[in-house]
């Protein structure tokens, strides 16, 4: 988390970084900084909170830096240290001569800084960051040179990190580093920018140099010069970014989530073009590099992910298992890393995520590709580092999210792990055909029932309303839409704060049943299939604890009007693609909680985005 962004050309500087920062708040909104080149020294400007508050800020100092044509900027989200003033960046050096903007976690900062403190480092903030702004500039007073210092300094540095730095003394440089955190160099006319991700240079230039691990680019008004650890020059790979500046807008909805949740039928439709053209024709899947016989002879595929798109897995598992007969096995990324794993040449490994730079999950798969596997990539973001490290990348094609709360994505995602299935059903013939068909034939009919749904919201907002003010919420389901209670209790914690968890129904009574009495809402995803009766047996063992019982269905069965003091209906779907539909009114209801409580939606607190802190 966190996002940087630095430029040097011939422009007013102020703009262009707090543009930069403005795409880049999804990583963090803690604080903001930006430090400007005035000719004769380094102004920093700093403000607790969101962006906005930066801007007021910089408007009331706008005279001291009109000229400024060099400088550096910040988003945080907090790591070390609280989101004040204090420890927003951009960090300086005793003199302020030296000033410099981190993404990442420095993990020996503690040992840095006692070396440091012994040589006169004064540290002001509680950052991990400021004691590298302090070893640079300590390298730097040895050599003199600004590129040579910071080369030095981040060989002396454990962990993760994306850095932009400038000196008072060297006025036409920028310099930029990274190790384990996103970074790339926009490339124009005698100007070049650094961000942490492409929105941030795109309305600028779409050249652009993606750096590596460990490079060190040196950045003045002309030049620009890239080298490795060691101090040797590297080629520059100078690409055409595939993007078109956009302009994000909630197009009229109040916040972007509910733009992002109307946005899914269209989403799905744009995925199948190509890949699903009827339920005779087989899936095209020309993403998938693995060749036929390898997939036929697949038997065994462990999939990792974080948050929302853990959930997509689950459900990415459930089918894939269902339909293919292949083991599966799903794992946080989290986990996944710090532990030994069977993961070999023979499995293949598929990492979900929307960001496609999530650190978790960016180091899992990296490390199931040092053991040979086969790694499919199933994101949002084809431009990622995770895209980068795919040997077969499924772009899932949802449009920038902008709410930080995933909606679209995951059903974007979802869809796809739909296609890979019946893919792989296909060349397995692993499934009954007229079954298969008729999956197909209605996956094609999903976008419709959704639209249903969005047309009549209104039910669902007055549940949303009447149960707004509860302190606890559970959500219950079994098999193929567990997941699906999971992520329902997930968008309701992110954005209302309110203490909401998913349950198999079938476990509750094994220990949450406890929690129950006449002031716990309970919600059945009740959808027919094979599990229908026995979620609704578990929802009667809820309601005689006196809970709150709610139902999510497609059963117009009358007795349930007895059971619940509320129900939701969604279309009629077969059971394998439930999720798909059962999944819009949880976001629906989280949305319509946070709305009716004043929560900030599309911000909510403590959280970012893009997680590339492990
Ligand atoms: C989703 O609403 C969350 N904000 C979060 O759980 C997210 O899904 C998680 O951080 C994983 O992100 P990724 O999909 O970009 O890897």
């Amino acid at each position: 988390m966190c996002g940087i962004v630095g430029y040097i050309g011939d422009k007013p500087v102020a703009d262009i970084l707090l543009n930069g920062l403005s795409q880049l708040e999804y990583r963090g909104y803690d604080s903001a900084g930006v430090a400007v080149q005035t000719g004769t020294k380094i102004n920093v400007y700093k403000a607790e909170g969101k962006l906005e508050n930066l801007s007021s800020v910089l408007m009331q100092h706008k005279g001291e830096f009109a000229q400024s044509t060099l400088g550096i900027g910040h988003i945080r989200w907090a790591t070390h240290g609280a989101p004040n003033v204090i420890n927003a960046h951009p960090h300086t050096c005793n003199c302020g001569n030296l000033v410099i903007v981190h993404n990442g976690i420095i993990e020996n900062y503690k040992e840095l800084k006692e070396e440091l403190e012994k040589n006169g480092a004064k540290f002001k903030s509680q950052t991990d960051t400021e004691a590298v702004a302090h070893l640079i500039a300590y390298q730097y007073e040895k050599t003199k040179d600004l590129t040579e210092a910071v080369r030095i300094a981040t060989s002396k540095v454990d962990g993760a990190y994306a850095l932009c730095i400038m000196h008072n003394d060297e006025k036409d440089k920028l310099i930029a580093t990274k190790r384990n955190a996103p970074l790339l160099v926009g490339v124009g006319e005698n100007e070049y920018f650094v961000a942490s991700d492409v929105p941030a240079i795109i309305p600028y230039t779409k050249r652009a140099m993606y750096l590596n691990d460990n490079q060190i680019v040196t950045l003045t008004r002309t030049n620009m010069t890239l080298i490795d650890k060691d101090g040797n020059e590297l080629p520059q790979k100078v690409e055409v970014l595939p993007w078109e500046p956009v302009a994000l807008s909630k197009m009229g909805y109040k916040h972007f989530m509910l733009k992002e949740i109307h946005e899914q039928p269209d989403i799905i439709r744009n995925i199948l073009v190509g890949k699903l053209r009827s339920a005779e024709t087989p899936i095209e899947l020309d993403e998938v590099k693995l060749n036929k016989d390898t997939l036929k002879n697949l038997n065994r595929i462990q999939i990792i992910a974080c948050g929302t798109s853990l959930h997509a897995a689950m459900i990415g598992k459930y089918i894939i298992e269902d339909f293919c007969g292949i083991a599966v096995d799903v794992e946080a990324s989290s986990e996944y890393i710090y532990r030994k794993t069977v993961t070999d040449e023979h499995t293949l490994v598929i990492g979900v995520s929307q960001s496609g730079e999530t650190a978790d999950t960016l180091t899992a798969i990296k490390q199931a590709k040092a053991k040979g596997s086969h790694i499919l990539i199933i994101t949002n973001r084809p431009d990622s580092a995770m895209a980068r490290e795919a040997d077969s990348l499924i772009p899932v094609n949802a449009g920038i999210e902008v709410s930080v709360a995933a909606t679209k994505s995951y059903i974007a995602q979802l869809v796809s792990f739909y296609l890979l299935a019946f893919y792989m059903a296909e060349i397995k013939n692993s499934m009954n055909s007229a079954e298969l068909q008729a999956l197909k034939s209605e996956m094609m009919l999903v976008p419709q029932k959704i639209e249903q749904i969005l047309s009549h919201k209104e039910t669902i907002q007055k549940c949303a309303q009447h149960y707004a003010n509860t302190k606890d919420f559970i959500y219950v389901a079994r098999g193929i839409n567990y997941p699906t209670a999971l992520e329902g209790a997930l968008k309701l914690k992110e954005i209302s704060y309110i203490n909401a968890t998913g349950y198999p129904a079938g476990e509750l009574k094994h220990g949450p049943i406890a929690m129950l009495d006449d002031s716990m809402p309970v919600l059945s995803i009740l959808m027919k299939g094979s599990v229908y009766e026995k979620i609704l047996s578990n929802s009667e063992e809820a309601k005689a604890r006196n809970a709150r019982m709610i139902a999510l269905t497609n059963s117009k069965d009358e007795k349930l009007k007895d059971l619940f003091e509320f129900i939701i209906e969604v279309p009629e779907i077969q059971e394998y693609l439930s999720p798909l539909i059962a999944m819009i009114p949880l976001q629906l209801i989280a949305y319509y909680i946070a709305e009716y409580l004043g929560k900030d939606v599309d911000q909510p607190r403590n959280l970012a985005k893009s997680v590339t802190v492990e």
